[in-house]
């Protein structure tokens, strides 16, 4: 599926969990589908966000030239587990513009996959934005009141013809504790959601010390649950929770045909990605990178430098593949790793060959070229380059011939298989 799915987290009600939830959600949703882009803003002047993705220097842009500049694929920033995100802004003021223009400007960043908005615990123009540019909406509640509070997004959506957009999340309970008899919190609140017509999220979010003290302390670094409180029931929690944003998402009525600028052509790159010169104009090897679907030519000349130092250039024959692998820091915080790949013409992987230690740097180069990507920034990369070089018509036309894109699932297959 294509298209960019925005789950926004939003409770008028403060302190139910809504940071909490939006920002672990991103982690866990690319921990559960590791090829899909997830990306995170937040509205609120906390810095969650960043506290929890930032990688590097605070980068340039963000929230601020959202709204009040143009949006553009360069307001996004490459963060920690695999999430993108948006510099949040210390003071952020609406734009001159109504709420509902928010998904057009939230558009224009160029993104794919998910999107989760983080808002204030208030109905102000963020949230009510927040709210109108969702696909699903996941309002925590903890008590009675929050509960009472949602009726006021409600209304938002229904004026919008949007509530059934809208799904509660039983958030900040203590498992422990009864109302009169033996009524756990959860149950009550999910009863009384029910009775008020609320979609209620089949779980709920306990309250947890463990996770309490992921964000309190001395560092200002927010560690996730799935890396630093696994042993959590919350843990298992916002793994269904994340589910269940995959499955909405799954059921979500297909973008519009036909808008904006075919995908093939937008992932296409113009420059060879090792010289940065032209290159579709002559023959050259058709790469292709498997996340971001980008694609282009390689120079022979170019290519032939590349590999110059590996032992996998003396096998080549007609029809063969090779495949960059890196693997990358993900979950781990790890230096990422480069490994190559042979296939031959029936996409058999024949043979594996790690570059030279420290004689990497062209090929890491290159590979932020393919993928578009900073090299930190690596997941877990796949890179195809086709061995035999071609004019640039196969990639602008995929149907003729085994594209690159087509050889891909049994490449893959072969090589997760053998290859680890
Ligand atoms: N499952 C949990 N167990 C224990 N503490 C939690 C849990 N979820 C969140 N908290 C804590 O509760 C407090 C409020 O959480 P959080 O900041 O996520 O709520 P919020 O709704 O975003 O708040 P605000 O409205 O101020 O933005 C924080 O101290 C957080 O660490
Ligand atoms: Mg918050």
């Amino acid at each position: 599926m294509s298209g960019l799915f925005i789950v926004t987290v939003a409770s008028e009600k403060g302190g139910v969990g809504k940071t909490t939830i939006a920002t672990n959600l991103a982690v866990y949703l690319k921990a559960l589908h590791e090829d899909l882009p997830v990306t995170i803003a937040s509205f609120d002047n906390h810095f969650s966000v960043d506290h929890m993705f930032a990688l590097g220097p605070r980068p340039a842009a963000g929230m601020q030239e959202l709204l009040h500049g143009t949006p553009s694929p360069e307001l996004v920033s490459f963060g920690q587990y695999g999430v993108q995100y948006l510099a949040s802004a210390r003071r952020l003021a609406p734009p001159d513009a109504p709420p509902r223009s928010l998904r057009a400007r939230l558009e224009g960043l160029g993104l794919e996959g998910v999107l989760l908005l983080d808002t204030r615990p208030i109905l102000d123009w963020f949230t009510e934005a927040a709210l109108l540019a969702a696909d699903l909406v996941l309002t925590p509640v903890k008590d009675r009141a929050a509960l009472v509070n949602a009726a006021a997004l409600r209304a938002v959506l229904q004026e919008a013809g949007r509530d059934g957009r809208l799904w509660l999340v039983p958030s900040l309970v203590d498992s422990r504790a009864r109302l009169s008899g033996d009524v756990k919190v959860g149950d009550f609140l999910t009863f009384a959601a029910r009775e008020r017509e609320y979609q209620v999220v089949d779980l709920v979010i306990s309250k947890s010390p463990r996770v309490e003290s992921l964000a309190s302390g001395f560092s200002t670094r927010i560690r996730p649950v799935l890396t630093h409180a696994r042993q959590t029931a919350v843990h298992g929690q916002l793994k269904q929770l994340a589910e269940f944003v995959l499955a909405r998402r799954a059921a979500a009525p297909a973008p519009p045909a036909g808008g904006g600028v075919p995908p093939a052509h937008r992932r296409l790159a113009v420059e060879c990605p090792v010289c940065a010169d032209r290159a579709l104009d002559g023959a050259g090897h058709a790469f292709f990178d498997l996340r971001s679907r980008r694609r282009g030519l390689i120079h022979p000349q170019c290519l032939a430098e590349l590999l110059g130092d590996c032992e996998l250039g003396l096998l080549l024959a007609p029809e063969s593949l090779f495949v960059i692998e890196m693997a990358g820091p993900g979950m781990l915080d790890e230096e990422p790793e480069l490994q190559l790949h042979l296939f031959d013409a029936g996409d058999r992987l024949i043979a594996s060959e790690r570059p030279p230690e420290g004689g990497d740097g062209p090929l890491r180069a290159a590979v932020e070229a393919m993928t578009g990507r900073k090299w930190q920034a690596a997941l877990r990369e796949w890179i195809l380059i086709a061995a035999t070089a071609g004019p640039a018509d196969d990639l602008t036309a995929p149907a003729a011939g085994r594209s690159l894109a087509a050889r891909r699932r049994t490449v893959l297959r072969e090589a997760m298989g053998k290859v680890r």
